[in-house]
This record gives C-alpha cells, sequence and structure tokens, in this order.
C-alpha cells in the first residue's frame, strides 16, 4: 500500500473481493459454505485456485481480519479464530508439539496461565515458568527439548514492557520460536514482529474490535507459521464467525483514534491518582512507544479502604471483567483474569485484594479522575 503511516493503513485495510456489487464497506458473508458451478470448479479450490469453499476452513470476513492485523503488526500473515485464547493455542500448537517444552513468563493473564500450565502439559508438552523480567532466569530454564518462549509485550495487570530485543537475541543464540501477545500494546503501539518476535497474537475482543460487544481473536506471524496456524484452527474447530469477524474489522478502523486519546487520557488519570493518598502505588508504564503508554491503569488501594463498598461506589463507570472497550471499566484481578492461581501463584505476582485494574476510554479524562477519586475518599472503611 503506498500509504505508510499506521493511521491511514488501519483505515484502508480491505480484502477486496471479486464482485459485480462495488459496496464501499465489505459485505458480512453469513455463510456455512460456498457453491460450486461444476466439478472442475470444486477441484480448483482444491489446487488454490479458488479461495473459499466451507467457512470453518475460510472465508472472506474472517481473512479480511487476519490479514489486517498482520498488515497493522507488520508481518506477513495472520489468522482469525474465535478468542484470543483459541488464536493463542493454535499459535503455540503451530510450533510445538507433545514432548516439546515451553519456557512461558509467570505473569501472564490468568486464562493464559491456565491454558499453557494445565491444558497443554496435559497434551504431553512440558512447560517451565519464569519472571522474564530476568532474562538470565529465562536463559537457564531452557532445556533441550525448548522450542518457544512465551510472554506479553506489556503484561497483566501490572503492566510490567517487556524486553523483546533481549528476548530474540537469547531465542536466536538457542534456535528458539518467540511468541508474545500484544493485547494491551496493540499494534499502535508496538510491533513486536518487526523487533523480531516470530508470532504475535491478540485478544481482539479488546482494543482490536474496541467496542466490548464481539469475542474473537487473531495470530499472526510468517506466512510460514501462519499455514500451520491456520491447520490448527480448522482441525480444532475454533473459527471465528463471518459476523464477528466482521464486527472486530469495523471496530478496527478507528483503533489508532482510539489508542491516542484512551493513552492520553490514561496517562493523565495515572499521574492524578498518584497524588492520591488512598492509593498506595499506581502502575502505568513510563514508557512503551513514542505514541503513548497504553490505556490501562492498574492500582493497588489503601488498607483502609472498603473494597466491597468502593466497587458499589463508582458511579457511571462499571465493574466488568474484560478490557479495552470505548468506555472507562474497572475489573478486579484476584476475582476474575487470576481467580484460578493459587494464593501462592498470585503472591508472588502480586495480586491481593486491593488491586483493581483501571480500562480508560475515550470519556472526558477530568470526569475520570473525579469519579475515581470521589469513589476512593467515599470508601474509607
Ligand atoms: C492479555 C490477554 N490475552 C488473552 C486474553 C484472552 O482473550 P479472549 O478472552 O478473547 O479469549 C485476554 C483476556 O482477557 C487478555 O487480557
Amino acid at each position: 500500500m503506498s500509504h505508510s503511516s499506521f493511521e491511514t493503513r488501519v483505515v484502508h485495510n480491505k480484502i477486496e473481493q471479486e464482485s459485480a456489487v462495488h459496496s464501499k464497506s465489505t459485505p458480512i458473508y453469513q455463510t456455512s459454505s460456498f457453491t460450486f458451478k461444476d466439478l472442475d470448479h470444486l477441484e480448483s479450490y482444491y489446487e488454490g485456485e479458488t479461495a473459499f469453499s466451507y467457512s470453518r476452513e475460510n472465508n472472506p470476513n474472517t481473512e479480511e481480519l487476519g490479514q489486517a492485523v498482520a498488515n497493522l503488526e507488520g508481518t506477513e500473515a495472520g489468522v482469525a479464530a474465535s478468542s484470543g485464547t483459541s488464536a493463542i493455542l493454535a499459535g503455540i500448537l503451530a510450533v510445538v508439539q507433545a514432548g516439546d517444552h515451553i519456557v512461558a513468563a509467570e505473569d501472564l493473564y490468568g486464562g493464559t496461565y491456565n491454558l499453557i500450565t494445565k491444558e497443554l502439559t496435559s497434551f504431553g508438552i512440558e512447560v517451565t515458568v519464569v519472571s522474564f523480567a530476568d532474562q538470565k532466569a529465562v536463559e537457564q530454564a531452557i532445556q533441550e527439548n525448548t522450542k518457544l518462549l512465551y510472554t506479553e509485550s506489556v503484561s497483566n495487570p501490572f503492566l510490567r514492557v517487556e524486553d523483546l530485543g533481549g528476548l530474540v537475541k537469547i531465542a536466536r543464540k538457542h534456535g528458539l520460536f518467540t511468541m508474545v501477545d500484544n493485547t494491551f500494546a496493540t499494534p499502535y503501539l508496538l510491533q513486536p514482529c518487526k523487533q523480531g518476535i516470530d508470532i504475535v497474537v491478540h485478544s481482539a475482543t479488546k482494543y482490536i474490535g474496541g467496542h466490548s460487544d464481539v469475542t474473537s481473536g487473531v495470530v499472526a506471524g510468517s506466512k510460514e507459521i501462519m499455514e500451520q496456524a491456520k491447520r490448527k484452527v480448522i482441525s480444532l474447530g475454533a473459527n471465528l464467525s463471518p459476523y464477528e469477524a466482521w464486527l472486530t474489522q469495523r471496530g478496527a478502523k478507528t483503533l489508532a483514534l482510539r489508542m491516542k486519546q484512551q493513552s492520553a487520557n490514561a496517562m493523565e488519570v495515572a499521574e492524578s491518582l498518584q497524588q492520591e493518598e488512598l492509593v498506595e502505588r499506581v502502575y502505568y508504564p513510563e514508557h512503551v512507544s513514542e505514541n503513548g503508554h497504553g490505556a490501562i491503569v492498574t492500582i493497588e488501594l489503601s488498607r483502609e479502604i472498603d473494597i466491597e463498598k468502593f466497587f458499589r461506589s463508582l458511579g457511571w463507570i462499571q465493574l466488568t471483567p474484560t478490557l479495552g472497550g470505548v468506555e472507562t471499566t474497572v475489573s478486579y484481578p484476584i476475582k476474575t483474569s487470576h481467580r484460578t492461581l493459587t494464593d501462592e501463584e498470585r503472591n508472588k505476582i502480586g495480586v491481593n485484594d486491593y488491586v483493581v485494574r483501571l480500562s480508560i476510554g475515550i470519556e472526558d479524562p477530568a470526569d475520570m479522575v473525579s469519579q475515581f477519586k470521589e469513589s476512593i475518599t467515599g470508601s474509607v472503611k
């Protein structure tokens, strides 16, 4: 594409299908399968000359979404899946099989942690979990059968920014694949594949979709790895529906605008809450990229706060176990994203009863600050 800036590319990320009707926006191909005019035409699908046959395998909407995210991430190919979780599974299984070993970061999103440490191990994949803040520990955890280093570019909920360049060096030295969940940063802030990461994955349910109205995921990387990821999506039945792909793509067009505003708002909220005595600690990254530092702010409230009262007194700000929408919301990691972890695992990464994750939206930041301050000061025990 001749337009080079992200802001332009994100709006013009369409795959034009052959049609007598020239619609401005991509139509929704709400169909389970595609028809063939004769057996030669059917055969042409298996020879790779016709793109679509059966929507579990291929659909114009899911293809457009996968390729759009790959374009934004600056990598070759992308595959859409029914959720971030299934995109993660497809990406991992594209390069890892039974008998192989994964080194994973200890501070992953709880659902991913569960998938890797409980589900994948039950299929004979070995896993070692270490702190990726200590890259020596990462290197020491590598075994003869290690295939993959897995982490998040910005961690959940404490927003640790991964040293991707360092990881790529370790991986290349040992001949390993690297995979990064870029959900919190989005390609507007970071493009891990451009730093040498092999596979990038998104819970598109969050910022890519941006409107909390769809559950979807995308995994992206080289054509070779994505061919394998696609095989996994097909054989696991983890495909995304055409409508959900379309909704995600519709939301994605405003990704640059949203992330720009939400990151600026988050910075303002983080700075204001740092001044608040009843907030013990504010977690907000010092630097993610020149485009901003993300739209999540995590706070640890003072022990003087009655946490139940706090969640009841948030006014227009809703409690919800997700993030990345245009509305400002809060979540409670100990009871949601990190619920399935043991006390020991949670203590190790610092998730406790007073940790609250704020997902900052596009509203007026002054309104956010005054509502948060009012809720906090009104919730003293
Ligand atoms: C960072 C991160 N990765 C992956 C997921 C899983 O995505 P999904 O819920 O779309 O399966 C989440 C969900 O909260 C997440 O926050």
